[in-house]
């Protein structure tokens, strides 16, 4: 596939769309901006944003430009998270820390509308609890936005390789045993049926995951891969070094 020669978004395959910035922080700023304005698209079709969060690393910059939009109402927003581990809420190591930290805490957002995933005490209960907040405030649609991440083992949300939650076809959250320990996550079920799904992935150590992933077939080694359909396809928002080995 040729690259394309300036930064728009352009379909990769059936599944997929890409979008690749020169820099880093034109990455995020794009990001925040496409965050934003998803928002502002769903709020004026639907009367509210229901968003899950991706955690990690990558994302932080971008939550830290989205928590200065002057242009959100933020009594609009649902706040919810693609995964989370389990620990305290204010352990550092805890995605709903990060995005509070990145200045989410300080925003007009109803209480009633953060969603923090229990992972620290009794995971399956508060899964299952974390499913029902899903039925009762989303379905029948699901979200308007998720964000993912990708690891350098192909897993995204906490869909890691080889892991029960992988298999799973009906519930859209639960609990899962990981190389990283125990996780709460976002089902495939549950980010397929999601109006959007964008990853963020930045930087030269993703790349040689981002090539395999997008190279693979649908159900592969990569859990990445299963993520978009032709229906809801998943936009990948990337810096050069992350998309560096796509198009050789
Ligand atoms: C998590 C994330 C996870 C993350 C990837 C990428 O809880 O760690 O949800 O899926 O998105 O591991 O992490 P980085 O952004 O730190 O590279």
């Amino acid at each position: 596939m040729e690259r394309p020669h300036n930064s728009s978004i352009f379909p990769f395959d059936e599944r997929r769309d890409l979008i690749v910035l020169q820099t880093k922080e034109e990455a995020i700023a794009f990001a925040a901006e496409h965050w934003e304005h998803t928002a502002l698209r769903s709020i004026q079709r639907r009367g509210r944003f229901a968003v899950a969060l991706s955690g990690g690393s990558t994302p932080k910059p971008v939550y830290e430009i989205i928590c200065r939009s002057k242009k959100i109402d933020w009594s609009k927003v649902w706040l919810f998270w693609s995964d989370e581990r389990a620990v305290s809420p204010d352990s550092s190591e805890s995605n709903y820390h990060m995005v509070m930290e990145a200045g989410f805490q300080h925003l007009s957002i109803p209480k009633a509308q953060i969603f923090r995933m229990r992972a620290e005490k009794e995971i399956q209960k508060g899964a299952k609890m974390y499913e029902e907040a899903i039925h009762t405030h989303l379905v029948p649609s699901l979200f308007d936005l998720v964000l993912l991440g990708l690891g350098e083992d192909g897993h995204t949300a906490s869909l890691f390789p080889e892991t029960q939650a992988l298999e799973e076809t009906t519930r859209l959250v639960r609990e899962n045993s990981t190389p990283k320990g125990e996780r709460m996550t976002l089902t495939f079920p549950c980010i397929q049926q999601s109006s959007h799904v964008t990853f963020l992935i930045f930087g030269k150590a993703k790349a040689s995951i981002v090539r395999e992933v997008l190279g693979a077939p649908l159900i592969s080694s990569w859990p990445a891969s299963r993520v978009g359909t032709p229906e809801n396809k998943a936009l990948w928002i990337l810096d050069s070094e992350a998309a560096q080995k796509i198009f050789k």
